[in-house]
């Protein structure tokens, strides 16, 4: 069970980076277009710059930015030309027929790949067939069809355990909390978070009341009872 983190934001990949739950990063072209404009390689080094200041190099997943295959083609040469002296590249390319063939020969390259805008258990086989290594599941978009999000991602699981099947199950897609902990009682392997629901995961409002309280007790205690210190201290002492 690992997080990744949806964004292409440079401050927002180092603030997860440094606290060290984040185990890879996604992009797309969308999460890319709200950064401010600049060259899109020039972007990309930046984010692999800083993922190679913290510790172990982490998966960085980059899009394909045509829907034409050949197009694709080149553009994955490229990004090999581009970023493949980063050991952790995975190239994103949407899940279809013609798509299959780009996935092949990313593989034949020596490339890895993450096959993303999966919708239903088929896409998802079919994209661990032909060699991807990241299964990609967009939550939020079956949800928006009317569909369980939570039976296909349990079922490509399940398929997946039952066959030995490499591939990893990234959920993405992700609209509020529940989705995160929902997709990984589903079975995924990963989900991939965007950056304003992180500090949410780890807190409550019970924790910051028990904190409150461990303070205000503590503060009082040592205000109100200086004795008590004068005690302690002699205790240790001893
Ligand atoms: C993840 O890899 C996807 O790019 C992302 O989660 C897509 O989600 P969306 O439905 O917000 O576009």
């Amino acid at each position: 069970m690992k997080i990744f983190v949806d964004s292409a934001n440079l401050a927002d990949i180092e603030e997860s980076l440094k606290r060290g739950f984040a185990s890879g990063i996604t992009t797309n072209p969308s999460i890319l277009s709200k950064e401010q404009r600049r060259d899109f390689k020039d972007h990309i080094r930046d984010i692999i710059s800083l993922l190679r200041q913290y510790e172990s190099p982490l998966p960085l997943s980059v899009e394909v930015f045509t829907t034409e295959p050949d197009e694709m083609l080149q553009q994955v040469k490229q990004f090999l030309d581009d970023f493949g002296d980063y050991e952790q590249l995975y190239i994103k390319v949407p899940i279809g027929w013609d798509e299959l063939r780009v996935i092949r020969e990313i593989r034949r390259m020596g490339g890895r790949v993450n096959c993303t805008c999966c919708m239903s258990y088929n896409q998802a086989i079919m994209a661990a067939l032909a060699g991807a290594d990241f299964v990609s599941i967009f939550w939020g978009r079956i949800r928006d069809t009317g569909y369980d999000a939570a039976s296909v991602v349990r079922s490509v699981h399940e398929t997946f355990r039952e066959r030995n099947c490499a591939s990893e199950i990234i959920v993405g897609s992700i609209r509020q909390m529940i989705d995160i902990s929902e997709a990984i009682q589903a079975g995924a392997d990963i989900v991939t978070v965007p950056p304003k629901f992180l500090p949410a995961l780890c807190s409550h409002p019970k924790t910051d009341e028990a904190v409150q309280q461990f303070m205000a007790d503590f503060r009082a205690w040592s205000d109100e009872a200086p004795a008590n210190h004068a005690l302690t201290a002699v205790a240790f002492a001893r």
